[in-house]
């Protein structure tokens, strides 16, 4: 086996979740994903599917007719984006590993704006790349990107800059002046920047532009097709669709047939009765997307309030994304307090140390929950935990 890979750590909120195996009466938030099933007209459209008999390989970059809708969709959010720039993908972490493998050789230079979900950092150093880790700051209450550190960071030799926005766990969103600051400094060192925006479509941001849904800005919003850049994307998140591993990526146009290769030797291609869901999911965006984020707003604003009010208790207010992204004071071992939490207060939370050594001290709420109740009754648990 490969050191690299021997040396891989495992993950710290499998870890918490292990220790609250077998327990009951556990509220666990420590995933990433909300506990709501995937709408029943998706689910029908994967079962039509099976019925017709669509289990056979498939295209490598996806169905024609998905590659359109997405780009259709995405075009309705973004500058225009034509259907040769997609790439359907097994999930967003397996978009992520396509454009780690499609840009990164061993000893290559990749900046990460961290602390972030460990995937995004995994997966380059697997690759044999060295990642350099750029920390964003907790300032009065909001999580900022030090723009002038980044710019630093960021030179000739940085083949990949990777910047996950809406962030998971922090909530910090890009804004669009910092992306146009970005996307000029990476053309003048010709890095690439491959940015998550897994999370575009859970924003917070109050004003959406007029007559347009609301999403977080975007490197799509700016960039010319052929820059540098890879963005990855899921059905995982705004369309309640984590357990089917669906994703994809926007490439530059000339950057598809290669895509298209190094998806045959990863995967082939995605499940045909997959992509109908997809494409099921695409179809119903307009409506479905909008009420997953006025519920999520629902539950954000509903565990805020509850953790700001907790003396000790420091939080700044999630822009975007699913989590609430807290420290109690005096925290040193995010991961002994996360298993206290399970086993002392039956409360399941995810220690801010699985996202790296920036996130230390720090512990990640998932509050996509269908009943807010269950929030109530958790934040309930961590006050009588804290004898508040
Ligand atoms: C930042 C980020 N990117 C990508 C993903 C991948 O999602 P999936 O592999 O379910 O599509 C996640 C999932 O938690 C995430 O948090």
């Amino acid at each position: 086996m490969r050191t690299v890979v021997q040396d891989l750590p495992g993950s710290k909120i499998r870890e918490v979740a292990n220790a609250g195996l077998g327990r009951d009466n556990v509220l666990a938030f420590w995933f990433g994903e909300g506990d709501a099933p995937t709408p029943e007209t998706v689910r029908a459209a994967a079962v039509r599917s099976l019925d017709a008999g669509e289990t056979f390989y498939s295209h490598n970059l996806g169905l024609p007719e998905l590659r359109e809708a997405i780009a259709r969709y995405a075009s309705g959010l973004h500058r225009p984006i034509g259907a040769g720039r997609i790439a359907v993908t097994s999930s967003g972490v397996n978009a992520l590993m396509l454009a780690m493998q499609a840009l990164l050789d061993a000893g290559d230079e990749v900046v990460a704006v961290v602390p972030v979900w460990p995937n995004l950092t995994a997966q380059p150093a697997i690759l044999g790349a060295r990642v350099v880790r750029l920390a964003l700051q907790s300032d009065a209450g909001r999580w900022r990107l030090d723009l002038d550190a980044l710019q630093e960071a960021i030179t000739a030799r940085t083949r990949v800059l990777l910047v996950n926005s809406p962030n998971n766990p922090t909530g910090w969103t890009l804004t669009r002046a910092e992306q146009q600051a970005i996307l000029a400094h990476c053309r003048r060192t010709g890095t690439w920047i491959v940015a998550d925006e897994v999370y575009e479509r859970i924003c917070f941001a109050d004003g959406a532009a007029a007559g347009r849904p609301a999403c977080a800005p975007s490197f799509l919003d700016l960039a010319e097709p052929d820059d540098r850049l890879i963005v990855v994307h899921s059905f995982s998140k705004s369309f309640l669709m984590t357990g089917w591993r669906l994703g994809w990526l926007v490439v530059p146009e000339a950057s598809t047939a290669s895509f298209a290769k190094l998806i045959e030797f990863n995967t082939s291609c995605a499940p045909v009765f997959v992509q109908r869901a997809g494409l099921a999911a695409l179809q119903d965006a307009g409506s479905s997307v909008a009420g997953v984020v006025a519920h999520l707003r629902v539950c954000r604003d509903t565990l805020l309030p509850r953790l700001e009010a907790m003396p000790g208790v420091s939080v700044a207010r999630p822009e975007g994304g699913l989590y609430a992204f807290f420290r109690i004071e005096g925290t040193a071992d995010s991961l002994t307090l996360a298993k206290r939490l399970v086993a002392e207060a039956g409360l399941g939370l995810a220690p801010g140390s699985g996202f790296g050594p920036e996130g230390e001290g720090w512990l990640r709420w998932c509050f996509a929950s269908r009943d807010p109740g269950r929030l109530q009754a958790g934040a309930d648990r961590l006050a009588a935990f804290l004898r508040l």
